[in-house]
């Protein structure tokens, strides 16, 4: 039997299997949660195990569990292929916008929809299904497969750094492969070789010592919710270029070539902008909007609240003001100095009628892999085959903190094969994924682990 004829004739059960993991409500962010993480990673172990994975071990960390397990192939040259994941996910509000419950999956023509079903339980779930179909088709595998999943991606992998530290024997190998990333347009093989870098601050202004009557008080102290306002626009110029000193210093540009391919992408912008309910792109001025994207970091602000907030007017002048801002980085910008030019310019801007605190988030490094690596290059050929396209090589706005460390602290490379699409609404309500990218997905792999074996 051929690997796709194995793979459409059970696609059902595939489904069956993915619907089950897909119920386990991950939110990783949530302490409610903690025992469906848990439940998550040991029925994800059992189902490894029921595929002959050996040494599988639930390893239970201070945050949620991180799964481990072996697969070894009878050829003792065969190349030791390790497959990250993570099986948490986002927080499901606002949880009116969802046509059902985000944890009861169901299946709306192409469209696989649940919390995680793109981001990343569907895609995890397309290496558990080829790695089934090549042991169905074949008997054996042609690669050793060590798998890492973990369930803190979402917020910062914190205990999965630690754990690599701690277990660089076992977690040895030849390279990652990795699917949480997208395909970059509909049937249109993806090979992702970049991922920005994330640092995320909560910055909080305080004024008075309580809300005060507006009128009373009005004009005679600072507003802080008028001064984070202007604190926040101060950060940028009106051409989008971000006024933090040296925040460019180590940004490298993009070469020709490069930017020559991306140029070639099938990519619309009046599209783009017509998904998105926008009338134009901007952003930093003299870059393309992929340019933009994928190789230019970026400050947004991504939470914003001060004084009365509810239906009506309510005339108070705000104790305080909070707001949430991160900035995506590009190589080789470095977290650490971000975060601290960051901080020191953000303070120098608080007025003297304020007070502020600035508080650190989880980030991560930015990433940019080696085209020519030989894992990448049985990737492009699996794809190829699978899709009978050719591939195309992308970057991504997005961020795996994870994926910097494996190559610092193990010295490993990741090949991003990734089969989600950008409108499939991660992190958003209705997070859906295509069953016919899913098929596409599980032939690309069950390919894959062929052509990494050459
Ligand atoms: N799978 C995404 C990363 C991603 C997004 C890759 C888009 C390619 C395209 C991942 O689960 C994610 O959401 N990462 C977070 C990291 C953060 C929470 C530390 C992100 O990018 O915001
Ligand atoms: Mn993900
Ligand atoms: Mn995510």
């Amino acid at each position: 039997m051929s690997v796709d004829s194995y793979i459409s004739d059970h696609q059902e059960k595939f489904l069956e299997g993915l619907f089950t993991f897909l119920r386990f409500p991950t939110i990783s962010t949530s302490v409610s949660h903690q025992k469906d993480l848990i439940d998550c990673c040991e029925w994800l172990a059992n189902h490894a195990r029921s595929l002959s994975f050996e040494k599988v071990q639930v390893h239970q960390t201070k945050g949620h569990p991180i799964l481990t397990g072996e697969l070894r192939s009878p050829n003792p040259s065969a190349p030791t292929i390790l497959v990250y994941g993570h099986y948490d996910v986002q927080p499901v509000d606002p949880l009116h916008l969802w046509r059902k419950d985000p944890f009861e999956p169901f299946l709306d023509g192409d469209r696989i929809i649940a919390r995680g079903a793109a981001d990343d339980k569907g895609q995890v779930w397309m290496h558990f299904c080829s790695i089934e179909t090549y042991l169905a088709v074949y008997g054996s595998l042609p690669v050793n497969i060590k798998l890492l999943i973990e369930g803190e991606e979402e917020i910062g992998s914190v205990h999965l750094i630690p754990f690599i530290k701690e277990h660089k024997q076992e977690l040895s190998g030849d390279v990652f492969v990795i699917s949480d990333t997208g395909l970059f347009a509909d049937e249109l093989p993806t090979i992702c070789d970049g991922l920005r870098g994330l640092v995320y601050f909560e910055v909080d202004l305080y004024g008075p010592n309580r809300d005060l009557h507006s009128g009373t008080y009005g004009g005679s102290i600072d507003n802080p919710a008028f001064e984070l306002a202007r604190l926040i626009s101060r950060l940028k110029t009106d051409k989008g270029v971000i006024t933090i000193p040296g925040f460019y210093d180590h940004v490298r540009g993009v070469p020709e070539d490069v930017k020559a391919l991306w140029a070639t992408l099938p990519f619309d912008e009046d599209k783009y902008c017509m998904e998105l309910g926008v009338h134009s792109t901007s952003g930093e001025s003299g870059f393309t909007t992929l340019e933009r994207l994928w190789a230019r970091p970026t400050l947004e602000v991504n939470g914003l609240l001060s004084g009365f907030v509810e239906s009506g007017a309510k005339t108070v002048l705000p104790a305080k003001a909070h707001c949430k801002i991160s900035c995506r980085l590009v190589p080789d910008q470095e977290p650490k100095d971000i975060e601290r030019k960051f901080v020191r310019f953000v303070q120098e801007l608080c007025p003297p009628g304020c007070r502020i605190e600035i508080k650190l988030h989880h980030g991560g490094k930015p990433v940019l892999v080696d085209r020519n690596n030989r894992f990448i290059q049985a990737g492009k050929r699996a794809l190829r085959d699978a899709f009978q396209k050719e591939p195309v090589f992308v970057r991504a706005g997005g961020s795996i903190p994870i994926v910097a460390a494996f190559k610092d602290v193990l010295n490993l490379d990741s090949v991003l094969l990734g089969f989600s699409q950008p409108n499939e609404n991660a992190h958003s309500p209705n997070e859906w994924l295509s069953l016919k990218h899913f098929i596409y997905g599980v032939r690309s792999l069950s390919r894959f682990w062929g052509e990494a074996a050459k």
